[in-house]
């Protein structure tokens, strides 16, 4: 189904299903630790040896000496793959440095070795028994010393300007200029990376916890050199993946190559260290925001500038992405940069770009604001846009930010707010409140689908799509019985394989909107095979309470497929609204938090975020989601941050004892309102994308409340206590 005009009434506008806050059909799964992940697939295939995957001991180098020999010696060891052993392979499309090093070393804890044995433990045991001897070279490991020798990455559209920023921002009555900072930061899921790996013949299957189907089955037939008819992929069931999935990683390539050596099925996870310097991060930014203003408090000069670094072939934090399409402002310019960094690979994690680009913007806005005397939420208001500012013949689909800020003001009680800051004390704590955009693109992709009817009356949906904890299953379920006029009972859902038709994956808020409209083009076919077997005119049919009716003729689902299953399949394309219009996201975060006057301690005392992305699917899953993100956003906030050991280049802190998360304890009270909006532009589901949404600038929101509770600004995140005292 090609979509290429906006949505007229649909069956999906009836909201019987689709819209209701409806439990995650896989919640009980989950909550009971009956979702079978990728690492106890004990069902999936007899005989499974253990693989344990070694790290490199250095950053950057080579290895002059890698003796196996005692390691292939040792009890249950089955076989030891390396770089000598393993045969020619390629490189992934999403992947930057090699998945199997050797003999050159290109970061820190990059695979080296995968021995396979009877046992984890032997496994392990023997992996101590590897010798390597190497010859390390001194690497760069600090972007602000690299920052100087940063280029230009052409294919990444690193420069943007309109009008005439340089004179427009000289000459601004009012002028801000502040340079920030960002820092590395881990995806810290749950569920480590893990698979599966088994053959049949030169037929191989990964049982692998991964985001992106299509993708992942792509990059591990090139890396192996096969063709990708020979992979199948399946990741039903994901614990977490915060873009950090997106990818083919060590696991399921050396699970692959294990199974191979040993010829029998291997399993690998990474072991929790391995997470956090062998996978991909979020980069650290360095970023220097300068705005000019009337007095009036009228934007007339925009300037963003953002530097990152990444391994060579590697690509930029895109942290000025929203710059560009935020707030009016005639005279605008961003530009990003890119240095050159040998420590590991740095890659999309949760809202990339807007993630740290927002933690600065929005925390420069706050700080204008006051340049201005002016209240941040009405500065914000006074600045907004209708248009793309770069291109004003662009219009947005829709934007209502200013909404999503007055209706935050209100709900949150910020005509409490005291804008002299450091003046609230409740005994020995601090108290004050701040505000934040929220801002994210919209992406639309390719999406297909097959739905099933059968004589039962029951609908099965398949479609390679996965549900990486963002209720996926349960949305597609809504879209599939909203559009056969079924109860929810009566869908089966089922995603995550390789073998159904390719799906958008879950990435950048992508995966809600996309798929669910693949599913409803492929329901608008299985309703036409419906209405064919009753010789109805489809567009007339309606379909309710497990029937299809057309005036005074009716007939149950199950009898139109008594004769054998009705099958349809279609794809949801979309063609020119995404050129002729800007999708994105909008949002407003408050927050209000107390900081102790003795220790520095920060608590924050309770959030409100304000959506505005299109009609909302599943309120009570898209609850979840925001409120994770603003969980997540709190992290970037206060305490995450990868510690950089700049001689030898890794990460520190590489366990979830040494790199640190907010949880919901840390946080008393989080709310989440949606604006009741529908987005005929977006798809026909109307939907837009929502998850990276609840995490872009919340981080600024409590950086601003703290600034309001202290009357101190932070520009380096985050903000440990020791940047308070
Ligand atoms: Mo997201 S960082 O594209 O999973």
């Amino acid at each position: 189904m090609k979509f290429d005009k906006p949505a007229g009434t649909n069956p999906i506008d009836q909201g019987k299903v689709v819209g209701k806050p409806t439990s995650r059909i896989d919640g009980p799964l989950k909550t009971t630790g009956t979702a079978p992940y990728a690492y106890e697939r004990h069902d999936v295939v007899p005989n499974q040896a253990y693989g344990y995957v070694v790290g490199a001991g250095i950053a950057k180098g080579r290895i002059a000496l890698l003796d196996d020999s005692a390691a292939r010696k040792a009890p249950g060891v089955l076989a030891v793959v390396t770089a000598q052993n393993a045969g020619k392979l390629g490189k992934g499309r999403f992947n930057t440095a090699k998945l199997l090093g050797g003999p050159d070393i290109q970061h820190y804890h990059q695979a080296i070795a995968l021995v396979v044995a009877e046992t984890f433990e032997q496994a392990r045991a023997a992996a101590q028994a590897i010798r390597v001897d190497y010859v390390r070279e001194q690497g760069a490991y600090d972007l602000e010393k690299a920052k100087d020798t940063a280029f230009a990455p052409k294919n990444e559209n690193p420069d943007s300007a309109a009008g005439d920023f340089a004179t427009a921002f000289k000459a601004a009555p009012v002028q801000f200029d502040a340079t920030y900072t960002t820092a590395n930061e881990s995806h810290a899921m749950m569920e480590p990376h893990a698979t599966i790996a088994a053959w049949d013949g030169d037929k191989l299957t990964v049982w692998t916890s991964n985001q992106m189907i299509h993708w992942g089955v792509g990059d591990l037939a090139t890396t192996l050199g096969i063709p990708k008819e020979n992979v199948r992929l399946v990741s039903p069931y994901i614990g977490g993946g915060f873009g950090g999935k997106l990818f083919l990683r060590a696991d399921a390539l050396l699970a692959a190559l294990g199974a191979k050596a040993a010829k029998r099925p291997v399993k690998v996870a990474l072991q929790r260290p391995l997470m956090i310097n062998n996978t991909t991060h979020r980069p650290a930014t360095i970023q220097r925001v300068r705005l000019g203003a009337t007095k009036d408090g009228t934007l007339t000069a925009i300037g963003h500038e953002s530097w990152s670094g990444d391994l060579p072939g590697g690509g930029l934090e895109v942290a000025v992405q929203q710059t560009r399409l935020f707030y009016a402002g005639a005279n605008r310019m961003t530009r990003m940069r890119l240095a050159t960094l040998d420590l590991p690979e740095g890659n999309a994690m949760r809202a990339p770009g807007e993630a740290p680009g927002l933690m600065v913007l929005e925390v420069a806005m706050d700080e204008m604001a006051e340049k201005l005397g002016l209240d941040p939420v009405e500065f914000r208001i006074l600045n907004d846009t209708q248009v793309d500012p770069e291109k004003p013949e662009r219009p947005f689909s829709q934007r209502h930010f200013v909404e999503c800020l007055r209706t935050g003001a209100e709900r949150f009680g910020w005509n409490k707010r005291n804008p002299k800051p450091g003046s609230v004390r409740e005994g020995r704590w601090l108290v004050g409140m701040g505000v934040a955009g929220a801002f994210r693109n919209n992406l639309l992709t390719k999406s297909a689908a097959r739905v099933r009817l059968d004589g039962r009356g029951v609908v099965t949906v398949e479609t390679d799509m996965t549900d990486i904890g963002t209720g996926t299953y349960t949305i597609i379920a809504q879209t599939a019985a909203e559009m056969m006029g079924l109860p929810l009972e009566r869908v089966d859902v089922r995603l995550g394989d390789s073998t159904f038709p390719v799906s958008s994956g879950s990435g950048g808020q992508w995966g809600a909107n996309n798929s669910t409209s693949g599913v409803y083009a492929a329901c608008v076919k299985l309703r036409e095979a419906v209405a064919q077997k009753l010789d109805i005119d489809p567009a007339t049919a309606e379909f309710a309470d497990g029937e299809v009716r057309a005036g005074e003729r009716r007939m149950a689902l199950a009898d139109a497929a008594k004769d054998g299953e009705l099958v349809a399949e279609d794809a949801i394309e979309y063609g020119g609204l995404d050129k002729q219009f800007q999708q994105s996201t909008f949002g407003a975060h408050f927050c209000e938090v107390a900081v102790h006057t003795g220790t520095g301690e920060i608590r924050v005392r309770r959030m409100l975020a304000v959506c505005d992305a299109g009609r909302i699917l599943n309120p009570k899953s898209a609850r979840s989601q925001v409120i994770g993100a603003m969980t997540m956003g709190v992290g970037s906030a206060l305490m995450e941050e990868l510690a950089v050991d700049k001689r030898l280049g890794f990460f520190v802190n590489h366990d979830l004892a040494g790199y640190e998360v907010p949880v919901h304890a840390d946080i008393p009270h989080q709310d989440v309102i949606f604006l009741d909006k529908t987005d005929p532009i977006s798809s026909p589901m109307k939907a837009k994308g929502v998850g990276e949404l609840g995490i872009c600038g919340v981080g600024a929101a409590v950086a601003n409340a703290i600034y309001n509770a202290t009357g101190f600004r932070v520009r380096h995140y985050p903000i440990t206590l020791d940047k308070l005292l």
